[in-house]
């Protein structure tokens, strides 16, 4: 098949949305399903790659023979990457990763005020996962995703340098029968020095099964 130099190669996914707490009930977090990160554990793992999935969520079945880390925060995804980048040849960071996190996390559930009926919650940029790689890639093939609701492929060629990634895939997350908590997806593939890759509206399987289709190619 087309995935066949897949085979064996050890894969490091991420799915889902991570959540940012305020307090021990309450925390802020984005309409990410991980069924994009599922998706490609799946189609990996079929092709015969070693598949770790390390889930930002809990309602989706893991995917026979995969291997899930569960994680809820951006700290904790940070780790759980960290902990198994080394060994990875290929990420696919494919989370919805919160790009701001609660400057203070109350121990207790925080009190309705009684002077005033305004909350301000202060909040301050969380690690950037990728950014923080950067000088760890050894081999490793990285891939981003950029989810964008405006000007999406020039955010997304910011993202492929700013990153340090070999592949970014983005993805319009404006509209509703695509991208985020459905279950299709339209992306465009921006690799550096390489004409985009446009794949039209498909299941995330396909979606899947395509982008990993590229990825084979480098290690072909
Ligand atoms: O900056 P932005 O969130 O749009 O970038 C999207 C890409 O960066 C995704 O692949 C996401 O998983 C990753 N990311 C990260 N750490 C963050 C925020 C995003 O690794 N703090």
């Amino acid at each position: 098949s087309n995935l066949a130099s897949l085979k064996n190669k050890k894969i490091l996914i991420t799915a889902g949305g991570t959540r940012e707490y305020l307090d021990p009930v309450r925390y802020i977090s984005n309409r990410s399903s991980g069924k994009m990160g599922y998706a490609f554990a799946e189609v990996a793992q079929t092709a015969g790659a070693e598949v770790t999935l390390i889930s930002a969520t809990k309602q989706l079945a893991a995917p026979n023979g995969v291997k899930v880390i569960y994680v809820e925060t951006v700290t904790e995804m940070m780790t759980a990457v960290h902990n198994n980048f080394d060994k990875a040849d290929i990420l696919i960071m494919a989370a919805a990763v919160s790009d701001y996190q609660p400057v203070q996390f109350e121990n207790h559930k925080i009190k309705k005020a009684t002077q005033s009926d305004k909350l301000i919650l202060e909040l301050q940029e969380t690690p950037d996962i990728l950014k923080s790689l950067k000088n760890l890639h050894t081999n490793q093939f990285v891939v981003g995703f950029a989810a964008e609701t405006e000007d999406l492929l020039n955010n997304a060629k910011g993202k492929l340098r700013a990153k340090g990634a070999d592949m970014i895939v983005a993805n319009d997350v404006s509209r509703h029968d695509i991208g985020f908590d459905v279950d299709e997806n339209a992306v465009t593939i921006l690799q550096p020095n390489e004409p985009n890759i446009q794949i039209s509206k498909e299941n995330k399987k396909v979606i899947a099964k395509k982008v990993l289709e590229v990825i084979a190619k480098r290690f072909a």
